[in-house]
């Protein structure tokens, strides 16, 4: 049993939809989210401005007695992973090799989409993830850069004329090749199920990143049997730009009103 809190981070809002998923797994873990609505987006900017506001996000959780942190961001955790888990003594994970795992399983044809930032797409991760685990399966990775910025602005409805404009140009090279499975690459990208799903066809799995990476992680704390031990955990909420504008759009990712403490915080 640990009764310490988990961290969890992303570069704006995407990474609730892993808070979603862990609530619903783990409802009694204390949850500690950082998103970094100052600096969103990351997924256009260079790897080592990247792993420079990542390790800052992490700095700003390990402030806190934390058992873990889950990295709800594809972008970080395709670009940054490897050397957040070296640097810190508490266990560091992120959302790519659990989506490749269920895509590389999922899979009947052997051809995956992948769609996520293009920080995400340039570093080949998946590639790597799902040979490993699926050698007969290939990736065919589409950057999806306006995608963020539309989801954090509320434009992800279906129908409505600017996203549905923009999926179907990022989409139609995938849908083309006949992929049967797609990974949601980015934590942002569930909340545009429904218009991805109606433009790809219902006999297309799609693979969120951030809910597989919520999955990988109860399983690793009840693997090490660090679960916490109590009736109900508790959620806060903090972010590097207004706390009031998060609390409106948190609700649309996380399905539910924001029941905990909101609070913004400088850093860097
Ligand atoms: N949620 C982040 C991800 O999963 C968004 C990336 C960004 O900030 O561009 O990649």
């Amino acid at each position: 049993m640990d009764q310490r809190a988990i961290g969890v981070f992303d570069s704006g809002l995407g990474g609730l939809t892993t808070v979603r998923e862990l609530k619903r797994l783990l409802p009694q873990e204390d949850i500690i989210y950082f998103g970094d609505t100052g600096r969103v987006p990351y997924g256009s900017r260079s790897r080592e401005t990247i792993i420079k506001y990542a390790r800052q996000d992490v700095a700003f959780l390990r402030t806190f007695d934390l058992k873990g942190i889950v990295i709800a961001c594809g972008t970080v955790s395709t670009t940054a992973l490897d050397l957040l888990a070296a640097e810190n003594p508490i266990p560091v994970l992120g959302v790519v090799e659990p989506a490749a795992r269920a895509a590389a399983l999922a899979t009947r044809s052997g051809k995956i989409g992948l769609i996520g930032t293009q920080a995400t797409i340039r570093s080949g991760a998946y590639e790597r993830s799902v040979a490993a685990a699926n050698p007969g399966a290939a990736v065919f990775p589409q950057a999806c850069p306006l995608f963020v910025p539309l989801v954090e602005n509320g434009r992800f409805h279906p129908g409505d004329p600017v996203i549905e404009t923009v999926a179907a140009e990022y989409l139609s090279p995938l849908k083309a090749l006949g992929v049967d499975t797609l990974v949601l690459g980015c934590t942002h990208y569930p909340l545009l199920e429904e218009v991805i799903g109606a433009f790809m066809g219902p006999e297309i799995t799609l693979i969120s990143a951030g809910a597989e990476g919520a999955r990988a992680a109860a399983v690793q704390l009840q693997k090490q049997d660090a679960m916490a031990k109590r009736p109900q955990g508790t959620h806060r909420y903090f972010v590097s730009d207004d706390a009031a504008d998060f609390s409106r759009l948190a609700s649309l990712f996380l399905r539910e009103d924001v029941t905990g403490e909101v609070q913004q915080v400088e850093i860097g």
